[in-house]
């Protein structure tokens, strides 16, 4: 079983994969919440595959992408965060023969992007909310989401708001920290705040 295969071969540190873990229960949950055609394993598998290079040296990232013909950008370079989701994505693919919506959560699970599968935005929410996460902005966003889920019929909008909401902050932090700010996350809020009015 892939599950099985990839947890031998993750060597996170316990901080990290703790996170791995809750990232796991929150895919789990979010998907049966917002998506039953996600199947708990898929969820899980993504979940587990999301962080697999997050430790990795800059050589390694740009060594793997080399390898499977993954372009790489020099604002990746410079910003080595990014290049775990292209990495991780490039190893979910050829070494562990993930399907390729899994492939693709992997690959955006940091960014975001405008209109994402049920699985790409299972993945991205679930790695920003999971239970572990202890920055005010996460906790915010964590009470957000369940207060808007608990309160609406239209269980998709309480998601969709919660997303876009996630990227206000993401862009808001990025701002704040003189960081630059990827086009993808940009496209993504503009696509869900549109998605929400
Ligand atoms: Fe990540
Ligand atoms: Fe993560």
């Amino acid at each position: 079983m892939k599950k099985e295969m990839i947890l031998q071969d993750l060597r996170l540190s316990d901080k990290r994969m703790k996170h791995t873990l809750g990232v796991v229960k929150a895919a789990v949950m979010l998907a049966k919440r917002h998506s039953p055609e996600i199947t708990p394993e898929d969820a899980e598998v993504a979940a587990l595959m999301h962080d697999f290079t997050k430790e990795y040296p800059v050589e390694k990232h740009l060594e793997i992408c080399k390898t499977y013909g993954v372009e790489v950008t020099e604002e990746e370079i410079a910003s080595p965060k990014l290049l775990h989701a292209k990495s991780g994505a490039a190893l979910a693919k050829a070494v562990y023969g993930l399907k390729p919506e899994i492939v693709s959560a992997v690959r955006w699970h940091t960014t975001g992007k405008s209109g994402m599968s049920p699985l790409e935005a299972v993945l991205y929410f679930a790695d920003y909310i999971e239970e572990n996460r202890t920055f005010p902005g996460c906790v915010r966003l964590r009470n957000y989401y369940e207060k808007e889920y608990g309160k609406r019929k239209d269980k998709q909008k309480a998601l969709f708001l919660a997303l876009e909401r996630s990227f206000d902050l993401t862009i808001r932090d990025l701002l704040a920290e003189k960081k630059p700010i990827d086009a993808k996350t940009i496209e993504a809020r503009n696509y869900y705040l549109k998605l929400t009015k």
